[in-house]
C-alpha cells in the first residue's frame, strides 16, 4: 500500500509539472483529486486492509493528498502569473515606473467637462448631479416655459408614455415624464432642496429630437451653473464668465454679452467669446453660452422670496466647446468610439 501511495504521488508530481494552461490544470486535477480520481481509488483500497492498519494508512494517504493539493495550489499561481504576463505582453515587473499621463487617453468630452468643473470649483462652485429623466414641470413649467413653447412639442422632446411612473424622480402633479432637454432643470431641483447661498455646477446629458448631422446629435452634454445669494448682480455673472473663458482658452480671450431671451432668466444674454488660440477661428466672436439673472417667477416656483435674493444662471454645450477647442468639425466623432479619433486625446494635454 505504501508503495502505491508513493507511485501515485510520483505520477501526480510529473502530471502537475507538465501542466501549461488553465484547461490542462482542471483536467489533471480532476484525474487526481476528483471524485473518480486516483486518491479516491486509493481510499477504496483501505477497506481491503486489516482493521488495525487502516488508520495509519488513511493518515499516510491524507498526508500525501495534502502535499499534492499544495502542488496544485502553487501550479495555479504559476499559471495565472504566466497568463497575466502573456496578456500584458511582458513579464510582470513590479519595479517598473507607473504609466505616464502621456500614455493615457481621455475622451475629449470628459476632458472638457473635467476642465469646466476644475475652473468653477476654484470659484466655489460644487458639482451636483441631476436626473436625465425629468418631468414636464421641472423641465418646462418651473422654468417659466409655457405650454405653447415650441420646445415642448413632441417633435422636439422625448416624452414617456402617460402611464409610466418612475419612483426616484419626483413629480409636481401627474405630469408626463420626459428626457430632459436642458440641464437647467437642475436649477429647480437644487433650489427646492437647498437654501441660499448656492453656487452649483451641473454637467450632464440632455436629449432632443434633432436629426443627426455634423453639428446636431439627439444626445449631447451641457453644463449648467447657478449662483443665488443676497446682492448678486450681472457684474458678478460677467466677471465669473470672463474668468472662466480666460482660464479655458488663454489669458488673451475676451467675452461679450448680447441681450437675448430665455424664459427663465431676466435679463437674459447670449455670450460670445474671442480667443487668440483657436486656429482658423482665432480672434472671431463665437457664440458659446446662454445666461442671465434668475427670473422672479423661477424663484417663486421654488418658494424663494424673490425680493430678498438674486442670482444668475448660465448654460453651455460641452460638445460645442470641445469642437471649438480641439478643432473637431463633426459632432458624430464624439460618439463613434473610433480609436483613431480618441487616441488623439491624451490625459496630459489640456
Ligand atoms: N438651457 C438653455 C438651452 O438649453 C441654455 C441656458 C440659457 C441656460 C440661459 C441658462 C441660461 O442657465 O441662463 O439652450
Amino acid at each position: 500500500m505504501m508503495s502505491q501511495i508513493g507511485k501515485i504521488f510520483e505520477e501526480a508530481r510529473v502530471a502537475i509539472s507538465g501542466v501549461a494552461s488553465h484547461a490542462d490544470f482542471d483536467n489533471v486535477k480532476s484525474k487526481i483529486l476528483g471524485p473518480n480520481g486516483s486518491f479516491r481509488e486509493l481510499m477504496k483500497l483501505l477497506s481491503g486492509l486489516p482493521k488495525k492498519e487502516r488508520p495509519s494508512m488513511g493518515q499516510a494517504i491524507n498526508a500525501c493528498k495534502d502535499k499534492v493539493e499544495e502542488m496544485f495550489k502553487n501550479k495555479l499561481i504559476e499559471i495565472e502569473n504566466s497568463e497575466t504576463a502573456a496578456f500584458l505582453g511582458q513579464p510582470i515587473d513590479p519595479t517598473l515606473s507607473p504609466i505616464s499621463n502621456e500614455e493615457i487617453f481621455c475622451h475629449p468630452l470628459t476632458k472638457i467637462r473635467n476642465r469646466i468643473i476644475e475652473i468653477f470649483s476654484n470659484l466655489g462652485f460644487s458639482t451636483v448631479e441631476g436626473s436625465e429623466i425629468e418631468t414636464e414641470w421641472f423641465c418646462f413649467d418651473a422654468l417659466n416655459t409655457p405650454e405653447s413653447h415650441p420646445s415642448r412639442d413632441d417633435r422636439d422632446t422625448f416624452y414617456f408614455n402617460r402611464d409610466v411612473s418612475i419612483e426616484n424622480v419626483s413629480r409636481r402633479g401627474d405630469e408626463q415624464y420626459v428626457l430632459r432637454t436642458q440641464t437647467s432643470t437642475v436649477q429647480i431641483r437644487t433650489m427646492l432642496q437647498r437654501k441660499p447661498p448656492i453656487r452649483v455646477l451641473s454637467p450632464g446629458m440632455v436629449f432632443r429630437r434633432d436629426a443627426i448631422d455634423a453639428t446636431h446629435y439627439p444626445t449631447f452634454h451641457q453644463c449648467e451653473g447657478l449662483a443665488v445669494d443676497e446682492g448678486i448682480t450681472v457684474c458678478d455673472l460677467k466677471s465669473i464668465l470672463d474668468f472662466f473663458f480666460k482660464k479655458l482658452t488663454g489669458e488673451g480671450s475676451e467675452i461679450r454679452m448680447r441681450p437675448s431671451f430665455f424664459p427663465f432668466v431676466s435679463p437674459g444674454f447670449e455670450v460670445d467669446f474671442r480667443s487668440k488660440n483657436l486656429g482658423k477661428l482665432s480672434n472671431r466672436w463665437i457664440e458659446i453660452c446662454g445666461c442671465g439673472m434668475v427670473a422672479p417667477k423661477v424663484f417663486q416656483n421654488c418658494g424663494y422670496a424673490d425680493d430678498e435674493i438674486s442670482g444668475f444662471a448660465f448654460g453651455m454645450g460641452i460638445e460645442r466647446l470641445a469642437m471649438l477647442l480641439y478643432g473637431v468639425d463633426d459632432i458624430r466623432l464624439f460618439f463613434q468610439n473610433d480609436t483613431r479619433f480618441l487616441k488623439q486625446f491624451k490625459l496630459s494635454m489640456l
